[in-house]
């Protein structure tokens, strides 16, 4: 009886031994399997990770334009100006006139009529990430960028907003933005200001890659 007990017993251990083994090395398989490639074997992977970029912009008075230069010759991107058939003139654009055309537009969203004189950009489907950039009117994005988006798919695409103005931050405008696209991506997105130059422009670029 007692040489019985200590054979089930043995045997009992060496199953649990058994087991705990097993686990063991399942566990080690799966980490490797999580783990895929070692960071320092994954050099010349993709040389620019934002992969072919677009910038698309609007920018009724220069400012925005300035901003997209240096991106697009930071990153070697393409540029695509969003214009409408109709240029607001700086008397248009007069945000301290409640009769300005804008002004008008703003309390009313009937009256925007932004036409664009092209919708979509050459070779679109081509490119994996697009910048967006439009100035800040009244804490949202310059309506002839929502045009754009509202014409455009952007589904498989990143898509990294960004907004030039004098106090006001990005705030929801990208997020505005997003919501009216089919797809994407989005990111957050920066702001710039009258002071924001090449450098700092630099900086948020090399934090993107
Ligand atoms: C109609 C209108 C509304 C504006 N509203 C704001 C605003 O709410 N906050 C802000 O900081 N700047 C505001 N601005 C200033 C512009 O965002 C800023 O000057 C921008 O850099 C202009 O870009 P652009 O030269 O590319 O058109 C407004 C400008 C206009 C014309």
């Amino acid at each position: 009886m007692n040489k019985s007990l200590t054979t089930i017993s043995i045997a009992i251990i060496i199953i649990v031994i058994g087991v705990a083994i097993v686990i063991i090395f399942t566990n080690d398989a799966k980490k490797f399997v999580d783990q895929g490639v070692p960071k320092d074997l994954q050099t010349n992977k993709i040389k620019n990770p934002l992969g072919k970029t677009l910038v698309v912009y609007y920018s009724a008075t220069g400012t925005t334009k300035k901003i997209v230069l240096e991106i697009a010759k930071d990153l070697k991107a393409d540029t695509f100006e969003i214009k409408t058939e109709t240029n607001y003139t700086s008397e248009d654009l007069d945000w301290t006139n409640k009769n300005s055309k804008v002004s008008k537009e703003y309390n009313d969203k009937t009256l925007r009529n932004n036409k664009l004189i092209k919708d979509t950009p050459d070779n679109w489907d081509s490119y994996e990430t697009v910048f967006i950039g439009y100035p800040i009117w009244w804490d949202i994005a310059a309506w002839p960028a929502e045009t754009f988006v509202k014409k455009n798919n952007f589904l498989n695409k990143n898509v990294i907003p960004f907004c030039t103005a004098i106090t006001s931050s990005i705030g929801e405008s990208s997020q505005m933005l997003s919501e009216q696209a089919n797809g994407g991506n989005w990111e957050n997105g920066q702001c710039f200001y009258p002071t924001s130059d090449s450098a700092e422009v630099k900086v948020w670029l090399d934090s993107l890659e």
